[in-house]
């Protein structure tokens, strides 16, 4: 009896231990910010900034859910990427436009 009620205990806190750990990072598409004009920088073009969010939707979300740009330094992004895009099938210049996306043209 004692030790039932102590499974269900530690199963709660892993359960409200993982919907945290979602919330935390993840975002929804419609979160994600949209490139303008305002967003270009001497390293980014408006479609370059636009092609790489596509990519990023569309390579970037299979296995877990879309990380805010805002989240990482572009530094951090830089080592994040090179640990992840090999898990894609993403070109070399499709990663250099998801780069320039989630550093939002500051990499
Ligand atoms: C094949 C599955 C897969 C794909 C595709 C994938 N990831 Fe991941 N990602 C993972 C796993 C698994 C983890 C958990 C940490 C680890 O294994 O390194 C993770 C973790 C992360 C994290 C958290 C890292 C941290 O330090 O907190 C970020 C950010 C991330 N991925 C971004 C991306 C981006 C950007 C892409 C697209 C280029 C991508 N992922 C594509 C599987 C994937």
């Amino acid at each position: 009896m004692r030790t039932k009620r102590y499974v269900l205990l530690i199963v709660t806190i892993a359960i409200l231990f993982a919907i945290e750990g979602c919330n935390k990072t993840n975002t929804d598409i419609g979160s994600l910010y949209t490139p303008t004009s305002a967003d270009v920088t001497a390293n980014a073009t408006l479609q370059e900034l636009q092609q790489g969010r596509t990519l990023y939707i569309n390579n970037c979300g299979i296995c877990h859910g879309l990380y805010s740009p805002d989240s990482y330094t572009p530094t951090q992004w830089k080592s994040i990427l090179s640990n992840m895009v090999p898990r894609t099938n993403m070109t070399s210049s499709q990663t250099q436009l998801v780069t320039k996306y989630v550093c939002r043209g500051k990499q």
